[in-house]
């Protein structure tokens, strides 16, 4: 029995996520594991009702739970930061989900802007480092207000941190079992502290994995080649702003962000799952918006909790619902409905 603990968050949270636990439903019927569901209402609109975002409280519960699943945080109403700060990355960095797994694959029937590219070559997954670096919040003003008004953050960088993340991250090359090649994208022309750190426990670690490529890209080179060679790249290992930045990008190129999904990962606690794409406050409560990523996001915390059996039917059922073609626009302009999708997957589970 899975203890899940599910945040449908905002917008159009509430509505995907009800669509991936639709998804998850069908297949624990079908393969037998159970769960048990246990809904928090953190986000927006409970934060401008209790001036709370999450309380330390509900963080000892959470760390009780096989895993979580979320939908979205981010309210019109609320100032930006706060949500984010005080639910998302809360939950990153006390859970210390030190991993954010974002696979790019075009699945085909998928429309991708990237022209003569084809699920052949859109097919690689970054490893983000998500507890450390210029998220840690580190920093602070001199000043403020004035024209001569001083603000810095602190790219933070520890040893463990970076460590464990790059290990992860050849780990995971060793068993995806693909081009067995893994690129660290960083900026150690620039960064020449702190990136020399990643540079230097890259290749230490690296010896380790005499099996795996090492392959060394410049975080610009690499916007770049996602989008002149994407098929350069297996595993791409990154630092916490610039995994967020460039899987921007692997999202957009993989089909957009209809289908882009993400695991944050603690290997030795609770890991939590998530669409990529944010709460889209204008479409919520419509069924428009296609809930894919957060169906993808379901499927990858099936894989994590060791549900083979059950992720490898839910990946088969969403290619098989896209290879036609008809989704092959991920947005809210495919006309499908944010149940139809749902529906859809299931039907191809039974
Ligand atoms: C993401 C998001 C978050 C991040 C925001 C909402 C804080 O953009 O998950 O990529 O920057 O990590
Ligand atoms: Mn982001």
């Amino acid at each position: 029995m899975y203890k899940i603990a599910v945040l449908p968050g905002d917008g159009i949270g509430p509505e995907v996520v009800r669509e991936g636990l639709k998804v998850l439903e069908a297949v624990s019927s079908k393969t037998g594991f159970k769960m048990h569901i246990e809904t928090y209402d953190f986000g927006g609109q409970r934060y401008l009702k209790t001036g709370e975002a999450l309380p330390d409280s509900a963080l000892d519960e959470l760390k009780q739970m096989d895993a979580i699943y979320l939908g979205a945080v981010g309210h019109p109403d609320v100032e930006p930061g706060i949500l984010e700060k005080g639910i998302l990355l809360k939950l990153r960095f006390e859970l210390d989900q030190y991993i954010n797994l974002r696979p790019v694959k075009l699945y085909p029937g998928v429309w991708t802007p990237l022209k003569d590219k084809g699920p052949d070559d859109i097919d690689f997954v970054v490893v983000r480092e998500n507890t450390e670096g210029l998220y840690l919040g580190v920093g602070g003003f001199a000043k403020k207000g004035t024209p001569d008004e001083i603000a810095v953050q602190e790219m933070v960088n520890t040893r463990k941190g970076v460590e464990r993340c790059i290990r992860y991250a050849f780990e995971y090359t060793t068993t995806r079992n693909k081009k067995k090649k893994l690129t660290l994208c960083d900026k150690a022309n620039v960064l020449t502290y702190s990136h020399d750190l990643w540079r230097r426990t890259f290749a230490e670690v690296g010896k380790e994995y005499p099996d795996i490529k090492k392959d060394y890209a410049f975080v610009d080179a690499v916007c770049m080649w996602m989008v002149k060679n994407p098929e350069w790249f297996d595993v791409i290992v990154t630092c916490n702003m610039f995994g967020d930045i460039i899987t921007d990008l692997g999202a957009i190129i993989q089909g957009g962000m209809g289908i882009a999904a993400g695991a944050n990962i603690n290997p030795e606690g609770v890991s939590m799952f998530e669409p990529i794409h944010g709460s889209a406050p204008k479409y919520a409560g419509k069924n428009v918006i296609n809930p894919m990523a957060a169906i993808c996001a379901a499927q990858m915390m099936l894989a994590h909790l060791g549900e083979k059996k059950a992720s490898g039917i839910v990946e088969e059922a969403i290619a098989k619902a896209l290879a036609d073609g008809k989704m092959k626009d991920l947005s809210t302009k495919s006309g499908l409905k944010t149940t139809e999708v749902g529906d859809l997957i299931i039907n191809n589970i039974k």
